[in-house]
C-alpha cells in the first residue's frame, strides 16, 4: 500500500494517469472506498444534502464539517484527505480562515482543505499554503454560489466566463493550489484548462479531459435520488436494494420468521 499524497497526485498527471476521487462522509463508506484503492477522498459539503436533506450545501456549518472529516479519517488508510472549507468558513477574516482550516487537519485528521472560488480567494490560498496547509480549489459551477447563480445549470458557456475562468485556474495554481475541481463546465473548456495547469484538474460534469474525475459516493451508488444530474454515472442502484431489504425485514418480524432459533441465544 502507497500512501496518497499531494505530491502523487502531480506525478499522476506528469505520467498521464488518471486520478479518481470520490466524496464520504463516515468511516464505513470511506474504508470500502480505501480498500478498493480510490485516490482522494473528499469530506465535500454536499454531506449538507446528502446526509442531512438539505435542498443546497450553503447550511454546512464548521462543527458538522468537521464531525464528517473525523468519521472518514478513522476509515481511511491510503486516500489523501481532502476537507471542504463550508460557506463562509474562509470568506470573513484571514484568521477565521486559517484557525477553521487548521482545525480540519489538527482536530479531524484531513491532509488538505478544498476551497470554493477564483480571484477573490487567492490571497487566502496563498496564505493557507504558506503556513503548510495544502489547498484544492473549485471552479465553475461552485455549489456555494448557486443562489448568485440563479440555478444549477452548466457554467461558462459564453466566452468571457470561460476566458475569467482560465485566468482564476491560472491564478489559483500561481498561488499554490496542488489539485483544482471543474464543475460542470463545456468539457473543451475543462479540456483547455487541464492543458494550460501543471497541477490536475478533478472534473465533475466536465468531460473526459480531466486529469482526474470526482462523483458523490451517494450519487453513483445510486442512494441518492432527489437530483439526477446526467453526468453521474450510477454504478450500483443500492437504494433500491437498501428499500426491498427493509421490505423483507418488516415481512419477517410481521411473519414471526425473524429471529429464527439459530438467530437466538440458549440461556448455556
Ligand atoms: O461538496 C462536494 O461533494 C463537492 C464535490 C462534488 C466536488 O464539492
Amino acid at each position: 500500500m502507497k500512501k496518497v499524497t499531494t505530491k502523487s497526485l502531480l506525478e499522476m498527471k506528469a505520467k498521464g494517469e488518471k486520478i479518481a476521487v470520490l466524496t464520504a462522509y463516515d468511516a464505513t463508506f470511506a474504508s470500502l472506498q480505501d480498500e478498493a484503492e480510490i485516490e482522494v477522498i473528499l469530506v465535500g459539503d454536499s454531506a449538507a444534502m446528502v446526509i442531512c436533506g438539505e435542498s443546497s450545501t450553503l447550511t454546512a456549518t464548521m462543527d458538522q464539517m468537521v464531525y464528517h472529516v473525523r468519521c472518514v479519517s478513522g476509515g481511511v488508510k491510503r486516500a489523501l484527505l481532502v476537507a471542504d472549507m463550508p460557506f463562509m468558513s474562509f470568506q470573513i477574516s484571514a484568521e477565521e480562515t486559517l484557525r477553521n482550516a487548521g482545525r480540519f487537519l489538527a482536530e479531524a485528521g484531513a491532509e488538505a482543505v478544498k476551497l470554493e472560488g477564483g480571484k477573490p480567494i487567492l490571497d487566502t490560498v496563498k496564505r493557507l499554503v504558506d503556513v503548510g496547509i495544502p489547498v484544492m480549489g473549485h471552479l465553475g459551477l461552485t455549489p456555494q454560489s448557486i443562489h448568485q447563480f440563479g440555478g444549477w445549470g452548466v457554467r461558462a458557456r459564453e466566452q468571457g466566463e470561460a476566458d475569467r475562468l482560465l485566468e482564476d485556474a491560472l491564478a489559483l495554481e500561481k498561488a499554490g493550489v496542488f489539485s483544482m475541481v471543474l464543475e460542470k463546465i463545456p468539457a473543451p473548456l475543462a479540456g483547455e484548462v487541464s492543458r494550460a495547469l501543471k497541477v490536475p484538474t478533478i472534473g465533475i460534469g466536465s468531460g473526459a479531459d480531466c486529469d482526474g474525475q470526482v462523483l458523490v459516493n451517494y450519487d453513483m451508488l445510486g442512494l441518492y435520488e432527489k437530483f439526477a444530474m446526467k453526468f453521474v454515472r450510477k454504478y450500483r442502484l443500492l437504494g433500491k436494494e437498501v428499500t426491498a431489504a427493509v421490505r423483507e425485514y418488516i415481512q419477517d418480524v410481521k411473519k414471526g420468521d425473524f429471529p429464527s432459533k439459530d438467530e437466538s441465544y440458549d440461556i448455556n
